[in-house]
């Protein structure tokens, strides 16, 4: 029987260099000829796509907190259903760019949601999936705002305010701190990337030799 895969995802706050570490992660990793499958949360799959335009479109400026939550449920159960789920089944690492942290960070603290609702709906969503190592990409929100809308028009979640943004950075280093062993806080502002991708890869290594992988 194939040996499970190993689940590891990266979150933060917006421009805190999630996309760029996860594309350098996965390709040393593939190089090194682990099997890697890349996801992210909203829109990793075509279904999420759609839903991924519907939650960030500034358009949709009406939206209610509960909506917004659901629809990020319901990208993140076919992620999980589609991509996530059936790679782990196979063996493969999957790097995946957001998750349940994000709702818990975004809708929970930063929109005031009850955090037991919250967590309760996701274990809907996901079956009760944990990832094996979360690494968090911490940033000042100024800046990482800033750098994030550096080469777009800011989206319906970027557009909050500053004390929004606050409220997320702040609960994610609430929840690692709360979990140290699933988390992994590493420090983006003001660092260059390969320096960033380094210690990024030092956590993800030793994660990997707790495991057996075949040839
Ligand atoms: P991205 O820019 O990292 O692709 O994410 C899009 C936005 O969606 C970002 O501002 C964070 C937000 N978000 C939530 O508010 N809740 C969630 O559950 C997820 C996955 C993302």
């Amino acid at each position: 029987m194939t040996q499970r895969g190993v689940f590891i995802t990266l979150e933060g706050p917006d421009g805190s260099g999630k996309s760029t570490q996860a594309g350098l992660l996965a390709e040393r990793l593939e190089s090194e000829g682990y099997p890697v499958t890349r996801t992210f949360e909203p829109g990793g799959t075509s279904i999420g796509k759609r839903l991924r335009e519907i939650i960030l479109d500034n358009k949709s400026t009406g939206m209610c907190g509960v909506a917004e939550f659901l629809l990020y449920a319901a990208d993140r159960a076919q992620d999980v259903h589609e991509v996530i789920e059936p790679a782990l089944e196979a063996g493969r690492i999957v790097v995946a760019e957001r998750f349940v942290d994000s709702s818990i960070a975004y809708q929970g603290y930063g929109l005031g949601m009850d955090i037991d609702e919250v967590k309760q709906v996701n274990r809907i969503a996901t079956r009760g999936l944990v990832p094996d190592l979360t690494l968090l990409l911490d940033i000042d929100p100024a800046i990482g705002v800033r750098r994030a809308t550096d080469c777009h028009e800011a989206d319906r979640i970027e557009q909050r305010e500053l004390d929004f943004h606050v409220s997320v950075r702040e609960a994610y280093l609430m929840m690692a701190a709360a979990e140290p062993e699933r988390f992994t806080i590493i420090e983006t502002g003001g660092r260059c990337v390969l320096e960033v991708h380094e210690e990024i890869y030092t956590a993800v290594t030793k994660l990997l030799e707790t495991r057996a992988w075949e040839d």
